[in-house]
């Protein structure tokens, strides 16, 4: 397994291009399974769970080709879906399968997907996916591990559904089951991150009707067809707002350029409640510039527009370089503190009571061995490396490949001492 060598100290100046959305490019992918036709895509990071996807594709018989130049790009086209299935192999690594879920629905009227590893629908739970397939006249048992759907007389009829809580894929399920169904659905209190809405664009490209992007209410009329279309992704958020901390942790000066600004103002209100400078160069470009001294801000995770759980951990680490205490609330998912345990044996004062972290700064933190847990914990054990004393070993960092690409060469371009240690 490979590990991340990282030493501290080094202030990050330069230029970083930001790559396209993972949380994008994984439900634009789903959707080519929608037609019949060829769908290209833009703009595709080259990370691990877009790879899980395309062998998703490829199980159920979809062609998927890859272009790495001049930039990575995928063609997929799935003229024959013959096997409506995600097989658990795949899907006990990435979450996110269950995208394939609505699609399958709407085109073929079936599907069998594999329950992520090691859970129970109860415990970690897509029940608001499958609550709303059956309202669409699907019929959803489990069985062996498996969810098995079937749409009464082949196709899902248009409902009128109200998501108890928001779900970000749960929503992306929906718009591209109810794409394809016979009438309308109103999908309410659904998710307004700028992924779903690069998803509507997609549909609306492909010839789906779809109003209210944007908004918590969602309109889908359902067409007899969707056809082929080419469609670019829009720029990683988390990826820019993981190297927007990255600028202001280190006390650097940093451009970021390739990015949306418009998605990251929550982050930008952010740090700079905490100091930082942070700018708009232009309508792609960002600039961040670290101050001399950080000062604590608290933080709570929210659906967008608010600050996003996905940029929880990288904050945690600007805390503990900050004067003053920091409350940061994590409001989404139960237990998403496990990199702050790592951060405490390096050195960080970080005590938690259920979904609340309080931390005082700023702490001296020095390098250590640490175990990355899940994708954007790792992102803030990079964080806490960049600015910790001596040498800092990341462990597991096969979570990070999931979802930033190329980072130890993105890092290593604006001047940071790290490198990927090849591992047995
Ligand atoms: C997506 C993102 C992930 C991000 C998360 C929250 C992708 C591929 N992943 O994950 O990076 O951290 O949004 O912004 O886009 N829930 C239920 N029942 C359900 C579905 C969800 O109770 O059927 C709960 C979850 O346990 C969680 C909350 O709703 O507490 C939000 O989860 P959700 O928005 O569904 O997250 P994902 O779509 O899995």
């Amino acid at each position: 397994m490979d590990k991340f060598r990282i030493k501290g100290g080094k202030a990050l100046r330069g230029t970083v291009a930001i790559s396209g959305a993972k949380n994008s490019a994984l439900p634009v992918m789903a959707a080519a399974l929608l037609t019949a036709e060829k769908v290209t895509l833009h703009n595709i990071p080259k990370v691990r769970d877009l790879i899980t996807m395309s062998k998703l594709l490829a199980f159920m018989h979809a062609n998927v080709s890859v272009t790495e130049f001049p930039s990575s790009h995928y063609v997929i086209e799935a003229p024959k879906l013959n096997h409506a299935e995600a097989p658990y192999e795949l899907v006990k690594t990435m979450r996110a399968s269950v995208l394939t879920l609505g699609p399958l629905m709407a085109r073929v009227g079936m599907a069998r997907v594999s329950l992520p590893g090691g859970c129970a629908i109860g415990a970690r739970p897509v029940d608001l996916h499958l609550k709303a397939l059956e309202q669409m006249g699907a019929e959803i048992g489990t069985s062996h591990g498996y969810i098995e759907a079937r749409a009464l007389k082949g196709r899902l009829k248009g409902a009128h559904i109200v998501f108890e809580k928001i779900t970000v894929t749960g929503t992306e399920n929906i718009l591209m089951a109810a794409a394809l169904a016979d009438g309308e659905t109103v999908l309410e209190n659904a998710a307004r991150e700028p992924e779903v809405t690069d998803l509507v664009v997609m549909l609306r490209k492909m010839g789906a009707q779809i109003e209210g992007d944007g908004t918590p209410t969602l309109r889908i009329r359902g067409v007899e067809k969707l056809h082929g279309t080419e469609h670019t992704v829009i720029p990683d958020r988390i990826e820019a707002g993981t190297f927007l901390v990255a600028g202001a942790i280190t006390a650097g000066d940093l451009t970021i350029t390739h990015c949306a600004p418009e998605h990251l103002g929550a982050v930008r209100a952010k740090l700079e409640q905490a100091g930082a400078h942070v700018e708009i160069v232009n309508e792609t470009t960002m600039r961040v510039r670290g101050a001399k001294k950080l000062v604590g801000a608290d933080v709570a995770t929210e659906e967008y527009p608010g600050f996003a759980t996905d940029m929880q951990a990288q904050f945690m680490a600007l805390a503990t370089q900050a004067e003053g205490t920091s409350v940061i609330t994590e409001k989404i998912f139960e237990n998403r503190f496990l990199h702050a345990s790592e951060m405490i044996r390096m050195g960080a004062n970080i005590s938690i009571d259920g979904h609340t972290a309080v931390v005082h700064g700023p702490a001296q933190l020095s390098g250590t061995t640490v175990q990355a847990s899940d994708l954007r914990a790792s992102a803030g054990l990079v964080l806490a490396g960049l600015v910790a004393n001596g040498e800092m070993l990341i462990e597991r960092v096969y979570h990070i490949d999931r979802g930033y690409e190329r980072i130890v060469e993105k890092l290593r371009g604006v001047g940071a001492d790290i490198e990927r240690v090849h591992g047995a």
